[in-house]
């Protein structure tokens, strides 16, 4: 039996900023991919039930969960029940004026940045637990963007340096490229490969990153643009990184359009253990 052989058993798959139209189309994308139950996340919880306000057998009840906020996540993973075998990480914030979280961290960074590092950590044990029972490896998609660059390591969070909306959240873009990198390296250290079965020698959990597509939304109004893609085509990239079977053990990659590409901030393996420490700093 090859790889692509393997029936699909029923997986579960957590989507974050699941009220955001590209968030809403990847949960719409998923639910309608073979064999898939979405679990839709938001901070809004009324917003949440609004936009998801039947549960049925493929989108199941929303769950409220701040991205900002260490306590929500390892709370939302510390109750959660059952299996999840895909984690499509996609809220993020671009305030136009520099804010904090309670907290105390720069919001961008907080949610953009830090949300998506401690998801991954809070996860990836249920994911790993979740691979194992079905024996195939669990995926971590991150939404990130092309648009990304001019990381400052030495002020994220824009202490000593004027913020500008812009420019925090290209830097929270590439970081996130690079936390695809830094993590798909930890993962596999962490969580070591299938011994036997279809996916012998293959990582647990994989993870990467992918430009969603230019879609008209509040976050890209913030950022002062529009967009000309539909959330669906939008949608598309990450639900394909999410859910393609020729993609099963591909870790640590970047995708615009279904399209793999180098990602030159990944490649860059001395600035991505700068990023790993700085972000381990916060715990
Ligand atoms: N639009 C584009 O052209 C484009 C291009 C490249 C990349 N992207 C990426 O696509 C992803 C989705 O963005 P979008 O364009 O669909 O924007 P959007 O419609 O404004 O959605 C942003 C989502 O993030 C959520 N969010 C913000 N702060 C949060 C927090 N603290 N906790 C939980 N959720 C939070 C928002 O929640 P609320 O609904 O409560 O506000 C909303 O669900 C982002 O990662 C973005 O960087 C978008």
């Amino acid at each position: 039996m090859t790889r692509s052989h393997v029936n699909r058993t029923e997986r579960t798959a957590l989507v974050t900023g699941a009220t955001g139209i590209i968030g809403k189309a990847i949960v719409e994308g998923l639910a309608n991919s073979d064999a898939i139950r979405v679990v839709p996340t938001g901070r809004n919880p009324k917003k949440l039930s609004s936009l998801y306000p039947f549960p049925s057998d493929r989108i199941l009840d929303g769950l409220v969960l701040d991205q900002s906020s260490k306590d929500s996540i390892v709370g939302l993973a510390s109750q959660w029940k059952g299996p999840l075998h895909i984690l499509v990480i996609n809220a993020s914030a671009t305030p136009t004026k520099r804010e904090e979280t309670p907290e105390g961290i720069e919001t961008q960074w907080a949610v953009n940045v830090l949300g998506y590092h401690r998801l991954i950590k809070a996860f990836a044990p249920i994911l790993v637990r979740s691979s194992e029972e079905i024996g195939e490896p669990s995926r971590i998609v991150l939404v990130a963007s092309c648009w990304a660059g001019d990381l400052n390591l030495a002020d994220p969070e824009f202490k000593r340096r004027p913020y500008d909306n812009g420019t925090a959240y290209r830097q929270s873009k590439q970081a996130e490229r690079m936390l695809a990198h830094a993590w798909a390296v930890r993962l596999q250290e962490q969580y070591s490969s299938f011994s036997t079965g279809p996916f012998a020698g293959c990582p647990r959990i994989t993870i990467n990153a992918c430009h969603p597509g230019e879609v008209n939304t509040p976050l890209s109004n913030s950022l002062g643009f529009g967009g000309h893609e539909s959330p669906a085509e939008g949608a598309d990239t990450p639900v394909w990184v999410a859910t393609a079977r020729e993609l099963s053990t591909i870790t640590g990659a970047w995708f615009t359009y279904r399209n793999r590409s180098v990602c030159r901030f990944a490649a860059d393996t001395e600035s991505v253990q700068k990023l790993w420490d700085l972000v381990e700093t916060y715990g």
